[in-house]
């Protein structure tokens, strides 16, 4: 029988304890042997809650325990999670968290750690939620050079563009929503201001790469200024706005940003909507793969955390390697890395062409019916670098959108 604890019973952690109970039959078959949940650790109390029978209040009792074999944490944060992941591996238990936070600043440590006790530290839901793309990644393409990563990585950010899109709704309407399901980050302008997906792409870059990808780093926008207006042209032109984490090589320079993005009816993640994530990887040798499902939401990501804990009963005394070296990787310079660029413009198209075009070079433009005071353009493929000077030479610019 090996025993578990569960830390933090909010959104994940319940959801944790859920699955764990209700599947232990089959969880029992494919681990080989019975995972019991021997205690779940958190601040409160849950009156009426079966979970009351096994719920402490003080980590050193789960800590101190040698039945304990495997950790499972989802309080979010660093303080204490890096504390108690790291004392879990200096005890000699595996270390299974959804905890993107601890992941993205802490990984490569904690890795490490976890390869010197012959244990290990297990993060499938800190990407993705229910997705499977930790293991993908680290096992089915290990043979490949990874090229690029283009991932819709926030459940929260995804569900609200969906909905502002589809139903015209306003963005503080549908974050409420979001948060009342449970997908958004205790504080959602992690979600909105594109720091959650940011940590994400900097751990998937981190094990594409193999060097360590910090999030600071990382050029990142989020969705907060994007209105139902920018919608109406996206309509009209086809498109649809996703909010993508990417990273990618060329010919020998990563580039990594957070940004929303304008993307065509062609693109494979086009139709990934509502809190659905969609992740796509290309590699040299398999070339395109596409990983979908749900981005946030209890039972997805428990069940991620869940199947993290039956690989630690499997490999209970195994480390199974992460390549996730602790050298920093150097990202290249943002602005030197091209694109299309969507305009907003305030005036006439007839009166603002000729401005437009000087700043710019020759452009596409885009009008929506009842929009009579301003128009859209969309550039050449230019710079960063290129654009920022360029943009300064346009009077009445309302806002920019990168297209995918
Ligand atoms: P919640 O806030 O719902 O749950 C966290 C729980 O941990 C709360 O019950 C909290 O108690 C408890 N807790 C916090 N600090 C401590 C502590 N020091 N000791 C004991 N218990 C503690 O968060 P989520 O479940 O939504 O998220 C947990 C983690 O999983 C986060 O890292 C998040 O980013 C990640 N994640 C979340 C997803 C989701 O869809 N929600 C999806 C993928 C990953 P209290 O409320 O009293 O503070
Ligand atoms: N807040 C996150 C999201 C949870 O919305 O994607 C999943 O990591």
């Amino acid at each position: 029988m090996a025993k578990v604890a569960i830390l933090g019973y909010g959104t994940v952690g319940s959801g944790i304890y859920d699955v764990l109970t209700t599947n232990s039959d089959t969880i029992t078959v494919k681990a080989g042997e019975p995972v019991e949940v021997k205690y779940v650790l958190d601040l409160r109390e849950f009156p009426g809650d079966p979970v009351g029978e096994v719920l402490v209040h003080d980590f050193q009792i789960i800590l101190n325990d040698p039945e304990v074999e495997v950790v499972a944490e989802a309080m979010g944060g660093l303080k204490p999670a890096y504390s108690f992941a790291k004392a879990s591996l200096e005890a000699g238990k595996n270390y299974c968290t959804s905890n993107k936070e601890l992941v993205e600043k802490h990984g490569a440590e904690l890795v490490a750690l976890a390869k010197e006790k012959g244990k290990n530290f297990l993060f499938e839901a800190s990407v993705g939620g229910g997705i499977p793309i930790i293991r993908p990644m680290l096992q089915s393409l290990t043979a490949d050079r990874i090229t690029s990563i283009t991932g819709i990585l926030n459940g929260t950010t995804n569900y609200i563009l969906s909905k502002m899109s589809r139903q015209g709704l306003a963005f503080d309407t549908v974050l409420k929503e979001a948060q009342d399901l449970g997908y958004a980050e205790r504080n959602p302008a992690a979600d909105v201001e594109g720091f959650d997906a940011c940590r994400k792409i900097a751990i998937l870059a981190s094990l594409a790469f193999g060097k360590d990808v910090d999030y600071e780093n990382i050029y990142t926008e989020g969705i907060t200024q994007i209105t139902d207006t920018d919608f109406k042209y996206a309509n009209k032109m086809g498109m649809s706005v996703k909010l993508f984490g990417d990273a990618r090589e060329e010919r020998g320079d990563v580039y990594a940003c957070v940004a929303p993005m304008l993307v065509d009816m062609e693109h494979p993640l086009y139709a990934v909507n509502g809190v659905y994530n969609g992740i796509l990887v290309e590699g040299n040798k398999v070339e395109k793969l596409m990983f979908f499902g749900s981005g946030a939401g209890k039972l997805p990501t428990a069940s991620a955390v869940a199947a993290d804990v039956v690989e630690a009963v499997k490999f209970k005394n195994t480390n199974l390697p992460i390549y996730w070296s602790a050298e920093k990787l150097e990202l290249s310079d943002f602005g030197t890395s091209t694109k299309r660029f969507f305009v907003r413009v305030a005036g006439t198209l007839a009166e603002k062409k000729a401005m437009c075009e000087a700043a710019f070079g020759p452009c596409e433009y885009v009008t929506v019916d009842g929009l009579e005071d301003e128009f859209a353009l969309v550039t050449q493929t230019i710079s960063e670098n290129k654009f920022a000077q360029a943009a300064k030479k346009v009077e009445g610019m309302i806002t920019k959108i990168r297209l995918a």
